[in-house]
């Protein structure tokens, strides 16, 4: 046995034979994985090839050498554009270029296309009832849709919805069910082949009809200026990703806050009334002027991150505070847990959007990963707030909500963390008083 197995095979394990706590995971994800966390410290193995750890420092640590010792685990089903390093070195290239396609400043300049995408999906929303986590994932997937690909977006939606299902079907988190699995996994390949086979010809498109070297109307025409050339697949393999990534995340981050803000009137209440403060003539609304409702969304985003769990690789033999990890290892951590954990928080259980606000940070340092950290973080983290504060604001000001769950439902922690299965109402409010009269008591 070489050394490096030894080693690992020191770090405690889940007692139990693999089938049972297989068993066990499938049945409570986060419960188990926050027993054992409490059972065997912040960090154990599970079966035979993957470790869990719940250190703030350790999970800093595997997160900022991603790409040199750790390889990260692309959640899709194609990751030959991040496997090999010469492709790994097109990716960052792409990244960084992608990036400014949805960068904060730009995310500004196009605060109006991003207030009228969010708009014209919660008008869509309202007046019938609809389920609740597909409804929010609609709402902010044409927003993300419309930023990347502008007056090209309306024929992406529908095509982005569905491969945005299909894949995350396919990629369950640590094990997925075998059953069906062949099925899935023909499905989500078909969806990312379709995606990027589509985006082919709208480069094809874009490119006939000439790119200026300042264009920046939306994240495809920055990739595709002549400043950085790339070529036209790693240009599509960006847009393929961050349309999916895009889609789904944010979407899942909203119906948690839908869910919350119908519950708490007084917490709606206060959105509401920083909304109505801060609207423009246009009825527009702007991040930086909804101080609250971001401190909603970074507290709803703690409480119920919805990457709850991330993946790495070790690429080679290597060190983990006390531990040596052997090569291929597979090493998770569960943003879930360090964000409820009460040696990183102070009352770490309860919905406290004032924490946000203080001159203070509120966590411990390394205890607050929504968007992860280091060279692989979250392309669209800043996108990401500024679309769930402005679609908060906009929803509690123009609507009464109403959330209905069936008693005793239970969250769905698969690749990502999902409110139970609920139905939202959204009905327009044709009055200027208080925010949400027909929620519940909390
Ligand atoms: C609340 C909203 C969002 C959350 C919580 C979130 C979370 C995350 C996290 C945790 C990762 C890192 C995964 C890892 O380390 O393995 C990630 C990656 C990524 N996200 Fe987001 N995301 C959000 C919104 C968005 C949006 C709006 C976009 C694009 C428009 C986006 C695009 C991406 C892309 C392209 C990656 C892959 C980066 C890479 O592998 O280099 N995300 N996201």
């Amino acid at each position: 046995v070489a050394l490096t197995e030894i080693a690992t095979s020191r770090i405690p394990a889940v007692a139990g034979g693999t089938l049972s706590t297989r068993y066990a995971y499938e049945s409570d994800r986060v419960g188990c994985l926050s027993r054992w966390a409490g059972q065997y410290g912040d960090v154990f193995r599970f079966g035979t090839r993957t470790v869990v750890v719940n250190s703030p420092d350790l999970v800093h640590q595997v997160l900022v050498e991603t790409n040199k010792s750790f390889a990260a685990a692309t959640p899709l089903v194609e990751d030959l554009h991040t496997s090999s390093s010469e492709n790994l070195e097109l990716w960052m290239r792409g990244r960084r270029q992608g990036r400014r396609g949805i960068h904060p400043d730009r995310v500004r300049d196009c605060s109006s296309r991003l207030n009228e995408a969010l708009r014209r999906g919660l008008a869509e929303l309202a007046g019938h009832s609809s389920d609740l986590t597909s409804a929010a994932e609609r709402v902010c997937g044409h927003a993300v849709v419309d930023i990347c690909l502008g007056a090209d977006a309306p024929d992406f939606y529908a095509l982005v919805a569905r491969a945005s299902r299909d894949i995350l079907a396919y990629n369950q988190t640590l094990h997925p069910p075998l059953w069906g699995a062949a099925r899935r996994r023909r499905r989500a390949v078909a969806a990312e082949v379709d995606v990027s086979a589509r985006l082919m010809s709208l480069i094809a498109a874009r490119r006939t009809a000439g790119v200026r070297p300042d264009d920046d109307r939306d994240m495809i025409s920055i990739l595709l200026r002549q400043d950085n050339p790339l070529p036209d697949t790693s240009v599509a393999a960006m847009a393929r990703i961050t349309l999916i990534g895009g889609h789904s995340t944010p979407g899942t981050a909203l119906a948690w806050i839908i869910r919350e803000l119908a519950a708490r009137p007084k917490i709606a209440d206060r959105v509401r009334g920083e909304a109505l403060a801060s609207r423009t003539g246009n009825g527009d609304l702007r991040a930086e002027e909804l101080p609250y409702t971001t401190a909603l969304v970074k507290e709803m985003i703690r409480l119920y991150p919805p990457t709850w769990m991330l993946a790495r690789v070790a690429r080679q033999p290597l060190d983990l505070g006390p531990w040596r990890l052997a090569e291929g290892l597979r090493v998770v951590f569960c943003p879930y847990l360090l964000h409820r954990d009460e040696r990183w928080w102070e009352q770490p259980q309860d919905l406290l959007p004032e924490r946000w606000l203080g001159d203070e940070v509120p966590h411990a340092p390394n205890a607050y990963i929504p968007f992860g950290t280091g060279p692989r973080m979250c392309m669209g983290d800043r996108l990401g707030l500024t679309m769930l504060a402005v679609a908060t604001a906009q929803m509690v000001a123009d609507y009464r909500i109403s959330v209905e769950e069936p008693a005793g439902a239970q969250p769905n922690a698969d690749i990502l963390l999902a409110p139970s299965q609920a139905r939202v109402l959204l009905t327009p409010r044709h009055d200027h008083g208080p925010a949400a009269p027909d929620a519940g008591s909390r």
